[in-house]
């Protein structure tokens, strides 16, 4: 990689990022969650910015054919991106799907002299490689309202609403519909096939999908206390993780006043602003997305908790201190064209 220079116009100051300085801001972004850890991003520099792109090879077509979770993704990872620039004492500048013409240009993002990171900010930088998936047993308390607080004011930066679903009755519905759900896609030969490809096989040093450690052996048995993991063993018990969900949690939901890949992308950047907050004070999410894949239990979900907003994301957060890191693609596969799966 040649030398990069990032520069502005109107900033009195150059500053100069080396290849390396760039390769370091991406391998940091793609620490953000993804569904099935497809990855389903690009990145690329051009004219002073870092241009982050969908990359609709790794969509998922049976579960996500209008891309909502593929572009939540890709919001997860601008957040990180624009984290890891303030790590550096720039001030992200972005622009949102700045070109109509090319709605798979999803943000590009310049940075501009700025301030040294708030101590705040470097928590979530910490927090960045430790947040991950928990599909495992939370070991602690259940989160403090006060947390909670500092959750929502996170969504809040990129203009999502987390709520807390605490109504015994909402929680029931909500449960039920998530199993629902889980059971119509695991009854359908497409969605199995579509899981099967993101499930890590036993063996597999795979740099995308789910690994096997993630997951466990056997299909989770409906319980009504957990949301449902999905059965990425399929029957294999190639898996070797613990049932996921089960423990003190707070039960979730992240919400965006509207629809389109621009609430996408702000909500996956909100997503990924809370899991960081959280996972800095050693709280992690166990997601559900099946019933938000389906029309009608998404549509059932929102009027179940009697939610005016769009539901974008279902997840339970817990504590554990522990941490499971899962890998990711080497800058080199991620920064330019794009690419196909490698596992
Ligand atoms: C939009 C979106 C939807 C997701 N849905 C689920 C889900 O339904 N079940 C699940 O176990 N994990 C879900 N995940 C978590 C991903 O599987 C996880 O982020 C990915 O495997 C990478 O692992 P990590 O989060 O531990 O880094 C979702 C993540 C995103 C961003």
């Amino acid at each position: 990689l040649k030398e990069i220079t990032v520069s502005t116009v109107t900033a009195p100051r150059r500053t100069k990022l080396t290849s390396d300085v760039v390769a370091s801001l991406i391998a940091t972004a793609t620490r953000a969650p993804s569904v099935h850890n497809t990855q389903p991003w690009v990145f690329e520099f051009a004219d002073d910015a870092i241009e982050l792109r969908a990359d609709p090879a790794r969509g998922l077509r049976v579960a996500d054919p209008s891309a909502r979770e593929l572009i939540i993704s890709c919001g997860a990872a601008l957040a990180t991106l624009e984290l890891a620039i303030r790590g550096l004492s720039l001030q992200p500048r972005t622009h949102l799907l700045p070109d109509p013409e090319n709605p798979r240009l999803l943000a590009r993002v310049r940075g501009v002299p700025g301030s040294p990171p708030t101590k705040e900010e470097r928590r979530l930088l910490h927090a960045i490689s430790r947040r991950h998936t928990h599909r495992a047993e939370f070991d602690g308390p259940a989160p403090s309202a006060h947390l909670i607080d500092r959750l929502r004011t996170a969504a809040l930066r990129y203009g999502a609403h987390l709520r807390v679903i605490s109504d015994a009755v909402e929680i029931e519905r909500t449960l039920e519909l998530a199993w629902a759900a889980d059971k119509t896609q695991r009854d359908d030969i497409t969605w199995r096939a579509e899981m099967a490809r993101w499930a890590n096989k036993p063996g597999v040093t795979a740099r995308d999908g789910v690994p096997t450690f993630a997951f466990p052996a056997q299909r989770q048995a409906a319980a009504a206390d957990v949301l449902p993991g999905r059965e990425f063993a399929l029957g294999r018990r190639s898996g070797t993780g613990a049932p996921a969900g089960y423990g003190p949690s707070a039960l979730c939901v992240l919400v965006t006043d509207g629809e389109g890949p621009r609430h996408w992308l702000r909500a996956g950047a909100a997503l990924q602003y809370i899991l960081l907050t959280a996972a800095s004070n050693w709280f992690f999410a166990n997601f559900a997305t099946q019933p938000l894949e389906l029309p009608e239990t998404r549509r059932a979900l929102r009027d179940a908790i009697s939610e005016p907003g769009q539901v974008q994301m279902l997840f339970q957060l817990g504590y554990s201190h522990t941490a499971f890191v899962t890998p990711r693609r080497p800058v080199r596969e991620v920064l330019g064209g794009t690419t196909e799966p490698s596992s």
